[in-house]
């Protein structure tokens, strides 16, 4: 099946975007990123008005209610605070400042405006008046402020305090998660030079699909419909790309197409994967406690996992010891495992796999690693996050086999850039290179039939060349 959609990679601007409800979205102002933020002239009103709320409210009573009563509650407390201040105000700068002050209670203050945002996907905390945030694969400069470090660090820990971690010179790194899911990390003085910084990766209620990825020119029907032919006849697939290029939500998309009565264990470092299958085991590592002790890796979930019975592995990212045994499981019958692994192109992404063994297994011979990484990995899917934010798939590459000390590879798909429209959106191509991949036989076997001519070069595309 071919999917429909737009031939070719032009990116559509209609239908479904990253994220995008059309409704609820709030407007976020927007600053011009080459300044920061101007400073809130009521951060003190503001600040004096949260600590007298948390001084005078009786939480317990309070605590009671749930939801919006107990929202209302506290913005009527708000209010009766704020009535008694002598800064003048005006209505519209009250209902802002009861909404903030009521965040600075109940939620994580000056974020819950862009957490509550469904357009916005990531959140970024430089230092208190550079807050920035991604829509759309675009950055911008938000006028959400802080209104020092100090407001930054109680919102950290508000963040992990319930989860029992916590974060001071000792450990200034943690990776935490919000009850909705969504990532967080945050890193503090003295690593981060200038301020407590945090990171927020947001969890999207409502994935992407195959059909949204094509939408956004992520990818071509021809690609989808093979990629998804891969997935069903097993063959072992990396998707590999840089931060941030969608390799998550692809791993997300291809997973989709294991079929329901299969087995899945997966193994993430943390949970991000949303599959919908029934049979579903998912794994995922911890770090080592405040004494540092009870660390489980990556590397031991992938074993246990070989004696959970899987059908199929996912491992989120291989990033160390854990490619050992991933391409051992990938060896030895463990067939259409998914991984995802932040490299350069697809030759990187072997490249960096192979190192990851041999960081692991000194013992093993570099050409014992190689032919094991060959026979293991059956195509590689690159992703790349291009300057006007979007993500492309530019290569589908499969591993052929290898000559000499070399592994050998070829390109079934390719992305070509054709230059930059007017307004700044890169202007491209995905195309067959007109190779017939080897894996069309194990297709066969499974009785899966593709197009004929979906991996024809089509007149009118300029035959690329290595
Ligand atoms: N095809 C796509 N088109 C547009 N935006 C996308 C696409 N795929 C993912 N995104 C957005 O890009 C961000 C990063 O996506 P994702 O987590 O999949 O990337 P990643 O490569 O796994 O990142 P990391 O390197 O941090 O693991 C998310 O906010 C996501 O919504
Ligand atoms: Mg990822």
């Amino acid at each position: 099946m071919i999917w429909p959609g737009k031939r070719g990679s032009a990116m559509t601007t209609n239908g479904k975007g990253v994220g995008e409800v059309g409704q609820g979205e709030t407007v976020l102002p927007i600053v011009d990123s080459g300044s920061a933020a101007p400073e809130d002239p009521f951060a003190e009103v503001k600040f004096r008005i949260h600590e007298q709320l948390l001084r005078d409210l009786d939480l317990e009573k309070v605590q009671q209610r749930q939801g919006p009563q107990l929202r209302r509650a506290i913005e009527e407390a708000a209010m009766t605070l704020l009535a008694g201040q002598e800064t003048p105000l005006s209505r519209q700068e009250r209902v802002r400042l009861v909404r903030e002050i009521a965040d600075e209670v109940l939620g994580l203050g000056p974020l819950e405006r862009l957490l509550a945002d469904p357009t916005v996907t990531e959140v970024m905390v430089n230092s208190p008046r550079r807050v920035y945030f991604e829509r759309k694969g675009i950055l911008y400069l938000s006028d959400v402020t802080f209104r020092d470090e100090a407001h930054i660090m109680r919102i950290i820990d508000k963040i992990i305090s319930p989860l029992g971690r916590r974060i001071d010179e000792a450990s200034p790194m943690v990776d935490a998660r919000l009850p909705d899911g969504s990532r967080v990390n945050a890193i503090i003085p003295p690593l981060a030079v200038d301020s407590p910084t945090i990171t927020i990766r947001k969890f999207s209620r409502d994935p992407l699909t195959i059909e949204n990825l094509i939408e956004l020119g992520t990818l071509t029907p021809e690609i989808a419909t093979f990629l998804k032919a891969c997935v069903e006849a097993r063959i072992n697939t990396v998707i590999s790309g840089g931060t941030g290029s969608g390799k998550t939500t692809l791993l997300n998309v291809l997973s989709a197409f294991i079929p329901p009565r299969e087995r899945i264990i997966t193994i993430e470092d943390p949970c991000e994967l949303q599959l919908r299958q029934p049979h579903v085991v998912r794994l995922e590592t911890r770090p080592a406690n405040i004494e540092g002790r009870g660390e489980v890796t990556q590397r031991a979930l992938v074993k246990n996992a070989l004696r959970m019975r899987p059908d199929r592995i996912i491992v989120g990212e291989v990033r160390a010891g854990e490619a050992f045994d991933m391409l051992q499981a990938m060896n030895t019958g463990h067939d259409g495992s998914l991984t995802t692994v932040h490299a350069n192109s697809p030759r990187d992404a072997l490249a960096r796999i192979e190192n990851m063994v041999l960081m692991a297994n000194l013992e093993l011979p570099v050409r014992a690693i190689r032919e094991q990484v060959a026979s293991a990995i059956n195509m590689v899917v690159h992703l790349s996050r291009l300057r006007d934010g979007s993500r492309r798939v530019t290569h589908v590459s499969e591993v052929v086999g290898m000559e000499g000390d070399t592994i050998t590879m070829q390109d079934i798909f390719l992305f070509r850039q054709l230059g930059v429209e007017r307004d700044g959106r890169v202007k491209g191509r995905m195309h067959a290179t007109g190779l017939r991949p080897r894996c069309v036989d194990r297709f066969e076997q499974e009785g899966i039939i593709l197009p004929p001519d979906i991996f024809a070069h089509r007149a009118g595309e300029t035959q690329w060349k290595p």
